[in-house]
């Protein structure tokens, strides 16, 4: 293992092990000191106007130029106004004269189904798709649900209603038939694209199944095109078209939609700390900047290389960092569809083997899972054509980092710890493989045009190492333009926590090195296995069962998943508590709102222990849960009252 000489580390405050860029990254990377880094971040702080006016002039045709850079009036931010363009003209026609014939997404089904899809292919599939979604009358600005397991056409679909301004809001495969149905009433989507099934620990995802019982609850969507994924029987009603039959006789050809730079892009529904999914709304010309511009300096992307995100297109990693960003990049993104231990614990592994994976972007959940089935399994297998690592989702503990930089990565390839979130569109916080020296768990530094600022409870920075709350001081191109529907709530929720500073949600230290170290949500989010679940939705989901009065979930560490989620229930009159009730709530919470959400524990109490102003005490259930060991079922009031007094909790 290579470990950082004295020489190389002088600059540094040495908190635990630094690790010095590999010299080949030092060559070869578009990023390759960290002076260039540092040259990079003085420009963007110096005229934040001109570096983000020549980089996007760089990543993207324009199909007008645009005549201002941003208009920032906070906390609304507009960027390069004035142009037009097209995502996904710059993510496949801008390729076809050099690339036509490469490979643009690399498939391998669950049964281990391989398909090759070139750019030219690509782009002719995107655009018969395209012009199917026409045929049904979908418009520039109409939405379009997208419900499909990982799959290429998944991707095609997410391309197609780039192409022609219809903004895209892509539900995760593993949500629950009512979660789709909130998200498309939200969205007000006018057609939904799902699959008869996807594959998933050979099992079939009944895809189409949840679709048809929430279709006579969604008033607004007018058609569903069901692709045939897996043999799963199902029955086409009256609003359904197969897939095939839409796209088989489409011109191959369709024009792009010019669009103007805040032409919305899509809607993508994540949990925040009260009600329901918010609808993040991202819009074109900056977060197709931004993301391109993201995978090529944090990724190093080459032509020759093998790139996998094993994030779903579900989540924004998926939509961010397996489709936009790759394809913008011309690189050849792999897909993976089913579970990482089907047919066995080594089916990762065996992927990367036989398809020559050189770059592996993962959550630290898989990472800690695949630990503990232990290093046999990775080590059957050759993983020589990986040369770069990366994590994202949640903070990474040291020991999996080095686990994976020593097992997965052989001791040779940097490891890219990436900070970001759905709002923010792409990664803002991340070593830069040629160029920033890594520490194990530290998500490094801020990108080039990204501000951190960590505040303690008087609202002041707080000095090196001590904790706080992370915002960000600037806009960059993706930040989230609003949330659909609620304008209100962008404001509340990222913009009133300080004035004129958006509030991640996070609490984070950073060291004297300017190193960030992110410790997870100081909001009423957890992130479970990397999945970020609110509290509140799972309260209202427990709530709803009918037989329970009052519930409040917290979260608890848990080595494997990061967070665990504890749910204290307090029952109606007359309901007796039993184990059976117990699986019959966590059920229902599965039906809710999906298997991710399933509480780890349920614990039922007289009453929850609260404030005298009437707010429930989470910080004490949240110890309760992490710390006090009860043998019974059952949690009393005395119990959580004896401990607020002892605490002297006033929340
Ligand atoms: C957490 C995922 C530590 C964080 C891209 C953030 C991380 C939330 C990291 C966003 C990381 C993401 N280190 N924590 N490298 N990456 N997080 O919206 O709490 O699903 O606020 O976006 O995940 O989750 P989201």
């Amino acid at each position: 293992m290579a470990e950082a000489t004295s020489h190389e580390i002088l600059s540094f405050s040495h908190e635990g092990r630094v690790f010095p860029p590999p010299p080949e990254f030092q060559k070869k990377a578009h990023i390759r000191s960290l002076e260039e880094y540092r040259a990079l971040y003085a420009e963007a702080a110096n005229d934040p106007d001109a570096f983000w006016g020549a980089r996007a002039r760089e990543e993207l045709y324009w199909k007008t130029p645009f005549h201002t850079v941003l208009d920032w009036k906070p906390p609304h931010a507009q960027w390069f106004l004035g142009g037009t363009t097209n995502l996904c003209y710059n993510a496949l026609d801008r390729h076809l004269p050099k690339y036509a014939e490469k490979t643009a997404i690399l498939f391998e089904g669950e049964p281990g189904d391989v398909r090759k899809i070139t750019y030219r292919q690509l782009h002719a599939d995107v655009c018969r798709l395209a012009n199917g979604l026409k045929s049904l009358g979908v418009k520039k600005g109409d939405r379009v649900g997208i419900y499909l397991p990982m799959v290429p056409e998944a991707a095609v679909a997410m391309l197609a209603c780039a192409r022609i301004g219809a903004v895209h809001s892509v539900v995760f495969g593993g949500f629950s038939s009512e979660a789709v149905r909130e998200r498309m009433n939200d969205a007000g989507a006018k057609v939904l694209l799902t699959a008869d099934g996807g594959w998933r620990k050979g099992g079939v995802v009944p895809l189409k199944a949840n679709v048809d019982a929430a279709l006579p609850h969604m008033p607004s969507v007018e058609k569903v095109v069901v692709l045939q994924r897996t043999k799963n029987p199902i029955q086409l009603g009256p609003k359904d078209v197969a897939w095939e039959k839409l796209v088989e006789a489409q011109s191959p050809t369709c024009e792009p939609e010019w669009v103007d730079s805040e032409h919305p892009l899509f809607i993508l529904y994540t949990s925040g700390s009260t009600g329901k999914p918010k609808g993040v709304l991202h819009t074109t010309a900056g977060y197709a900047v931004y993301v391109s511009l993201t995978t090529r300096w944090v990724f190093d992307l080459k032509d020759d290389d093998v790139y996998w995100c094993t994030a779903d297109v579900g989540w924004v990693t998926g939509h961010s960092y397996v489709v936009y960003g790759p394809l913008m990049n011309h690189a050849t993104s792999f897909l993976y569809e089913g579970a990482p231990t089907t047919p066995g614990p080594d089916r990762f592994w065996d992927n990367i083997e036989r398809h020559k994976v050189t770059i592996l972007y993962t959550a630290p959940t898989a990472i800690r899972a695949f630990m503990r089935t232990g290093d046999e399994h990775p080590k059957k297998h050759d993983m020589r054509s990986l040369r770069l690592l990366g994590t994202v989702g949640e903070p990474i503990n040291p020991e999996a980092w080095m686990w994976y930089r020593d097992v997965i990565g052989g001791g040779r390839c940097p490891i890219v710890d990436t900070w970001w979130q759905t709002e923010t569109g792409g990664i803002l916080v991340s070593p830069l493989p040629g160029a920033t020296p890594t520490k194990p768990g530290s998500a490094t530094l801020p990108l080039p045009g990204i501000f951190l600022k960590v505040l303690g409870k008087d609202g002041k920075e707080v000095p090196p190492g001590q904790g706080g709350k992370l915002f960000l001081a600037k806009p960059w191109p993706a930040l989230l333009r609003t949330v659909y529907g609620d304008p209100e709530r962008y404001v509340k929720t990222y913009f009133s926590e300080v004035p004129g500073l958006y509030f991640t949600g996070d609490g984070a230290r950073i060291d004297a090195d300017g190193y960030l170290w992110v410790m997870g949500r100081v909001d009423d989010v957890v992130n479970v296995a990397g999945h970020r679940l609110g509290t509140a939705e799972v309260e209202s989901a427990l709530v709803s069962e009918g037989r329970v009065a009052e519930a409040a979930v917290v979260g608890r560490p848990d080595e494997l998943k990061g967070t665990a989620l504890v749910a204290f229930v307090t029952l109606k009159k007359g309901v007796e508590s039993s184990a059976e009730l117990k699986a019959q709530l966590s059920a229902h919470v599965i039906k809710e709102i999906g298997a991710i959400a399933r509480p780890d524990e349920i614990r039922f109490a007289d009453a929850l222990p609260k404030t005298r102003s009437g707010k429930i005490m989470r910080r004490l259930l949240r110890d309760v849960a992490a710390g006090v060991r009860t043998t019974g079922d059952t949690t009393t009031l005395e119990d959580l009252n004896v401990l607020a007094k002892l605490r002297g909790d006033e929340e």
